[in-house]
């Protein structure tokens, strides 16, 4: 049994991700490849209880490194017990978020080293990383009217913070996408998403030829 494919789509808040990793899956769907729609924090039981304790958190929040850990720990549940069955199984994994956004909020935007988010990755979910990650971006502009339509005043713990937190995020983003081009496909979240959805399907081709040729 061929390994599944895994996919992760990252950025800012607003860029427009959860959409689009719910357009790909159900493509995927369509085209009758068995394919798994996640996000994190979250996708197991466990990991949804540690992303209540993330967004809402009790008292007056986390300490960075509490913060990273717990993100690190509902992944590694997400990743022992979801993804990485499902891959074996010969499933595709679309996720919503993955470590990268440890690396970009908690890493360069929350005051954190990359080794250490790297490091909590190794110890908790083996190191896996995707086949591919899209890393969708926008306008500051863009992203604030499309959160402001969405959650008017209300927002999480994190999606709370300002608006400088939120600008070294989509910086983190960049540097992290440009370190490898291969693995990473920045795309212009700009424009209807029918149209984003077409330029994810574009670059997809390689991984899907790759899973064809093998089959
Ligand atoms: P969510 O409601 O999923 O936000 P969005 O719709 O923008 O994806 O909430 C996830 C929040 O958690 C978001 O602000 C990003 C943050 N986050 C981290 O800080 N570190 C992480 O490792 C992950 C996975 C998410």
């Amino acid at each position: 049994m061929m390994r599944g494919k895994f996919i992760a789509f990252e950025g800012g808040e607003g860029c427009g991700k959860s959409t689009q990793a719910r357009m790909l899956a159900d493509w995927l769907t369509a085209q009758g490849r068995d394919a798994v729609l996640t996000r994190e924090p979250g996708g197991t039981p466990g990991a949804e209880a540690i992303r209540a304790l993330l967004l809402e958190p009790p008292g007056t929040g986390w300490a960075a490194r509490a913060e990273a850990l717990l993100f690190a720990a509902a992944r590694s549940d997400h990743v022992e017990r979801l993804i990485a069955p499902a891959l074996a199984s010969g499933r595709w994994v679309i996720s919503d978020r993955y470590l990268d956004s440890s690396r970009a909020y908690q890493g360069v935007a929350g005051g954190l080293d990359d080794h250490s988010i790297m490091a909590l990755h190794e110890f908790g979910s083996g190191s896996l990383r995707p086949d591919l990650v899209f890393v969708l971006q926008a306008p500051e502009e863009t992203l604030s009217a499309r959160l402001a339509a969405r959650d008017g005043d209300v927002s999480d713990a994190i999606g709370g913070r300002g608006a400088e937190f939120h600008r070294a995020v989509a910086e983190a983003f960049v540097a992290i996408a440009a370190s490898d081009p291969q693995k990473y496909q920045r795309i212009d979240g700009v424009g209807s998403a029918e149209d984003v959805h077409k330029t994810v399907l574009r670059h997809l081709a390689p991984l899907l030829s790759e899973c064809d040729g093998a089959a």
